[in-house]
């Protein structure tokens, strides 16, 4: 069953201004603003990525679908069946720079402000930054431990690769890549179609 809630959405808007006035690190830029995650505040799911590009921080959404990872994101999102306008879109770190100490460690108030809020049922992470910030491990440290998806303080972890590393390499096809996850995406759907993850819509 579709059930139509609103939740948080007040507190949502409220942290996107706090996103945008903060200064904790030196690598906020002078004229962009940081970028807070995008999606309503009932979505299930939330997936997180490195850091918005400019162009994503210039328009305020990340992901841009102009982009190769953006183009990736909704292949691999429509791949399993999941619209983006149901899902929590955010990233990392939130100003369009390289994630390094600085940025990862302060953005990570950001995020976990995020998650407080959203209250995801599962999180799928693109890329290792954000299983770094989730998991405090490695992509391949979680499957080691978890297997593809995994229980991580309750809440329930699926890590993916970044959709930038779908064109990393440049003689595999998009479809190429998504035949090679295909185990993984699999199991992706498969927990998509459980009851407990129950995917929250307007009506
Ligand atoms: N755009 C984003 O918003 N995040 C990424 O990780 C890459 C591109």
């Amino acid at each position: 069953m579709r059930v139509s809630i609103r939740k948080n959405t007040g507190c949502l808007v409220q942290l996107a201004q706090e996103i945008q006035a903060c200064n904790a690190c030196k690598l906020r830029s002078p004229d962009l603003l940081p970028l807070a995650g995008v999606g309503p505040s009932y979505a299930d799911i939330m997936l997180i990525g490195e850091a918005p590009t400019t162009e994503a921080a210039k328009r305020g959404e990340p992901f841009l679908d102009i982009t190769v990872s953006g183009e990736n994101l909704n292949i691999f999102l429509s791949f399993v069946g999941l619209k983006r306008d149901e899902v929590y879109i955010t990233n990392v770190c939130k100003c369009p720079k390289r994630v390094e100490y600085a940025n990862f460690w302060t953005c990570r108030m950001w995020l976990d402000k995020e998650i407080k809020i959203i209250q995801p049922k599962m999180i799928i992470t693109l890329g290792g930054p954000a299983i770094e910030a989730i998991g405090g491990v490695s992509i391949s440290g979680f499957r080691k431990k978890w297997g593809f998806s995994g229980q991580v303080k309750d809440r329930l972890i699926f890590p993916f690769l970044h959709p930038s590393a779908w064109e990393r390499n440049k003689r595999k096809k998009r479809q190429e890549v998504i035949e090679e996850e295909r185990e993984l995406l699999n199991e992706l759907m498969r927990l998509l179609q459980d009851p407990g993850i129950v995917k929250l819509v307007e009506s």
